[in-house]
């Protein structure tokens, strides 16, 4: 099992490595927020583990072993922050905390909030039941339930 902090560090890697084609150790720096010092540190126990080859002046690439998990973590991270914004939470508090929950799920769980988002994107028209949660979020009322009071008070008039 690796550390939260470990697999932080492979998906940044990942995602530095396909943005920019190599990665650097103050590029992991400014991804993570955190000291250049303590960036070398971790990469050379990844380096150790066989998760990325670090040599001091060719910076850092991921052997097969640590891109799979990076990439299996930025696949947690995705699926998240959609489902999160699936719900109405803002992009940058959605992406924020994706990379919180990333660590902490179930595979059942992630597969299931998988299927959720891929449901609720694949469907032809903006489904109608997310349009009343947005008016659930604003009102406190679920637009249903008014509109079935509505129709009781027309039948008894
Ligand atoms: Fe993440």
């Amino acid at each position: 099992m690796l550390s939260r902090k470990a697999e932080d560090y492979l998906e940044a890697i990942l995602n530095i490595e396909e943005k920019k084609g190599y990665t650097r150790i103050k590029d992991i720096a400014l991804a993570l927020n955190v000291k250049p010092s303590s960036v070398v540190e971790m990469v050379k126990r990844l380096d150790d583990r066989g998760f990325v080859n670090y040599r001091k002046y060719d910076g850092v690439t991921l052997t097969p072993k640590g891109a799979e998990i990076g990439r299996a973590v930025w696949g947690r991270h995705t699926t998240i922050r959609a489902f999160l914004e699936i719900i109405k939470v803002p992009e940058p508090t959605a992406d924020k905390d994706a990379c919180i929950i990333e660590h902490e799920l179930e595979p059942k769980t992630i597969e299931q909030i998988r299927n959720l988002v891929d449901f609720v994107k694949s469907a032809p028209d903006y489904p109608q039941w997310l349009e009343h949660f947005e008016v659930f979020c604003n009102t406190g009322v679920h637009p249903c339930v008014e509109e079935k009071r509505k129709g009781k008070r027309a039948s008894v008039v």
